[in-house]
């Protein structure tokens, strides 16, 4: 059976170096001049070498940053809506050589991989938050990161030479070229891909089954990168998903994997974003549901919705599914959102993001309606032991 989906651009980048090679390549590398990345760079560079990323080969150069800034797309016209870039300080910026190649270190030494420095640009911090996260507020957390990175961006393609190891949960980590074998192997023709960094609660079980009637397969990849610091820690989410998919879910319809990226809260353009990396990984679907990667009131409920049609269904390649406001509505007995129930607000049990987080942090269970029981003690005992740490 051929490929579901055409990666973005055509091809699957692969910028991992292997074998010899890569041996070689890390030797030389020790001689080189070292930029020290931060954890968001840090998994950029190992998302574009994974190709999760395609069609960027490396960190964006001028042209690239300007066009997505501004328009959304690539200089090659392709749609990608959110800044991939690697920013050094202004005195590291002057010691590098154009055309030199440099060693990309982690903040544990580890040489990560290697960029050949083709440009060297500085940016306008405000101008790319007031674009790319709709405001210049120093308390998003998205703005809050661009205003503390360094000023220049060093740009071009990379390598990647080693991985981080992943501590725990290692088989959720799976390439998008494994996802794809995968969901050859599976026989799914069409996979709904679902983006989420919170536990799965029952609105979220209500949508990606409701997408999941109309597709074969339903590829649950939860945001592993770095979080804010009140969202609910990877590894304790990553034990909710198991208890949940075990309980709930058809074993042969569904796979788990993380998505090790970091998040930008950037909303509308993120869910943008989000898309295409899914259609890389393999996914025919995917599904954006209430202020997709939204913070606080930033974006208007539909905001990450109403963006996609600035975009022709042939340039996304992926399909969007979009859902409204679930809930469980006491009159109807069930989940529904605001186009399927004709009942008041009185009627619909809703629980902000922050009671959610209060609750599991003070020991209380959730509503068997708002999360299922075998989820909310996972987070509960998860929090818990968090808290003694
Ligand atoms: S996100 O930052 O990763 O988008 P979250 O994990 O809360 O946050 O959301 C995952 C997906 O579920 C997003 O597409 C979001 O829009 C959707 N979603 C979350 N809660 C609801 C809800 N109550 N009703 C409909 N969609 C929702």
């Amino acid at each position: 059976m051929k490929d579901l989906i055409a990666p973005h651009g055509g091809v699957l980048i692969d910028r991992v170096l292997r074998g010899s090679e890569r041996d070689a390549e890390l030797e030389i590398a020790k001689s080189y001049k070292q930029i020290r990345l931060d954890n968001w760079a840090i998994s950029d560079l190992e998302l574009i070498g994974i190709g999760a990323f395609s069609p960027l080969t490396g960190f964006m150069g001028r042209d690239d940053y300007e066009s997505v800034v501004e328009t959304m797309r690539l200089k090659s016209g392709h749609v990608w809506s959110l800044p991939i870039t690697l920013p050094v300080t202004r005195e590291q910026a002057q010691t590098i050589e154009l055309g030199e190649s440099v060693a990309l270190l982690g903040q544990d030494d580890v040489i990560y991989g290697v960029m050949e420095v083709r440009e060297k640009f500085s940016y306008d911090k405000e101008r790319e938050a007031e674009k790319v996260y709709r405001t210049t507020d120093i308390e998003h957390p998205g703005v809050k990161k661009l205003y503390e990175r360094p000023d220049v961006y060093v740009a071009g393609p990379i390598w990647v030479l080693n991985r981080k190891e992943p501590k725990e949960f290692k088989e959720f980590y799976l390439d998008p070229v494994a996802t794809r074998a995968l969901f050859r192997d599976k026989g799914w023709r069409s996979v709904v891909g679902f983006q989420t960094r919170n536990p799965v609660h029952r609105a979220h079980e209500y949508i990606q089954k409701c997408a999941l009637e109309i597709v074969d397969g339903l590829f649950l990849n939860p945001l592993v990168g770095e979080t804010k610091s009140d969202d609910i820690p990877a590894d304790v989410r990553m034990r909710s998903y198991q208890v949940l998919l075990k309980n709930y879910y058809p074993e042969n319809r569904v796979k788990l994997a993380v998505f090790p990226a970091a998040m930008r809260y950037a909303g509308p353009r993120e869910a943008v974003f989000h898309a295409m990396v899914r259609k890389n990984y393999g996914c025919t679907h995917f599904i954006v549901g209430r202020d997709h990667a939204g913070v606080g009131s930033y974006y208007g409920t539909y905001d990450a919705q109403l963006i996609f049609q600035e975009f022709s269904s042939e340039e996304l390649g992926i399909t969007p599914l979009f859902f409204e406001h679930s809930f469980y509505c006491t009159a109807c007995g069930n989940m529904a959102s605001p186009k399927t129930c004709p009942h008041d607000e009185s009627k619909r049990l809703t629980l902000s993001g922050t009671k959610v987080r209060e609750k599991l942090r003070n020991g209380e269970m959730l509503p068997v309606e708002f999360t299922r029981p075998e989820v909310a003690e996972v987070l509960i005992a998860g929090l818990r032991e968090k808290q003694k740490a």
